[in-house]
């Protein structure tokens, strides 16, 4: 049984990226039980293999608040070279689904959060000035045993091709190291400038050109690439042949895309796609983990796999190190129930 019970703070879905920017809780006092073994990530020691991936930490107050909560890798939300806003609301709009498989044209929303939602942001970010200060408060504020990760996007502006794209990431890495991120994660579930249809990490030459761009201004720091659904073993294999060469590990999967409907029968987001994130991807996400670490292991690759993706107990955190991942990162369960890390800890030191 739980032990914990608090009233914290949450993430308000009804109310605007900025009012939450803004809000941010500050750290809480509450006992975190050990999670036994011994655990880094991408190198560096660490607590436990729970962190949280690119998204609700908006800030450094959001950082240091999961990180007393239980979380050791910390993800600082996606950031960019320019400022850009957020998409309006709903940014986070509950779906009633299954498990996903990729392939569903749409599922319907929902009033009550059952595990699912539908995520719509745009990768907003505060001027380069703004997040690279806070990175750098926020890492000399974070205690030994926590991991700093910043995730990072290239921002496309009109008539650029994938030179002018990967240096743009390039330059925001390198921003995010200087800043003293102890891990630089390039997203590559966006939009790719030479096939607006398709996402970066589906477009292997353009990935691979993007990834060693990234690794030659960053020198040693740990990198990973963010990726999307990967339906396929075959696909697996070219994008780990593509990047291999450059990175130190994956993080997958961001999520799965469908159409969302609401109960008239209306499609929200302009009829586009949305990624669904959450319980209903969790399957899909470990069987692919699954795939990517067999790979590897055959290939004889040096990647560490990073587990995203609808886990929010001890059990989904275990079945993602059973398929070869080396930490697992918890985004909508933490913010559902932001003691989620702490209840894992208790379940996996009191079996
Ligand atoms: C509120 C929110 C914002 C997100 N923003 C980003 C982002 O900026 N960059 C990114 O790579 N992924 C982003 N994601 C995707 C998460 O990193 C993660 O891949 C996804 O939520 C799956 O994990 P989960 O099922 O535990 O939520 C976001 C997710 C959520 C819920």
């Amino acid at each position: 049984m739980p032990t914990t019970q608090h009233d914290l703070f949450r993430y308000d879905i009804a109310k605007s990226y900025d009012w939450n920017y803004e809000n941010a809780p500050d750290p809480v006092d509450i006992e975190v039980p050990d999670y036994p073994g011994e655990w880094d990530f991408m190198g560096i020691p660490t607590g436990s293999p729970l962190g949280m991936p690119a998204g609700p930490l908006l800030n450094g107050k959001w950082v240091l608040y999961y990180a007393s909560l239980g979380f050791d890798v910390l993800t600082y939300k996606t950031v960019r070279t320019r400022e850009r806003a957020c998409y309006d609301l709903p940014n986070l709009q509950p779906v009633d689904t299954e498990p996903l498989h990729g392939g569903e044209p749409e599922c319907p929303t929902t009033l009550e959060m059952t595990g699912s939602w539908a995520v719509s942001f745009g990768m907003p970010s505060k001027a380069p000035d703004v997040w690279r200060e806070d990175v750098e408060t926020t890492r000399k504020k974070l205690p030994k045993g926590k991991v700093l990760s910043v995730s990072v996007v290239g921002s496309v502006l009109e008539g650029w091709g994938i030179e002018e794209l990967a240096a743009d990431y390039a330059r925001c890495a390198k921003w995010a190291v200087d800043s003293g991120a102890d891990v630089v994660e390039t997203n590559f579930s966006c939009p790719n400038v030479s096939s607006p249809d398709g996402q970066l990490y589906q477009q292997h030459e353009d990935a691979r050109f993007v990834a060693k761009t990234v690794r030659q201004a960053i020198g040693d720091t740990p990198y990973l690439i963010k990726v999307g659904h990967v339906p396929t073993r075959k696909e697996a294999d070219w994008l780990i042949r593509a990047v291999g060469p450059y990175v130190d590990g994956l993080a997958m999967t961001n999520s799965v895309a469908t159409k969302v409907r609401d109960e008239e029968g209306n499609l929200l987001f302009e009829g586009q796609c949305r990624g669904i994130c959450g319980k209903a991807t969790l399957d899909e996400s470990l069987k692919q983990v699954g795939t990517f670490h067999e790979i590897i292991q055959e290939k004889h690759h040096d990647l560490k796999l990073i587990g995203v993706g609808g886990a929010s107990t001890a059990e989904d955190v275990q079945s993602y190190l059973d398929q070869g991942a080396h930490s697992v990162q918890i985004a909508t369960a933490a913010m559902v129930d932001p003691e989620v890390a702490i209840r894992i800890r208790e379940s996996v030191s009191n079996p």
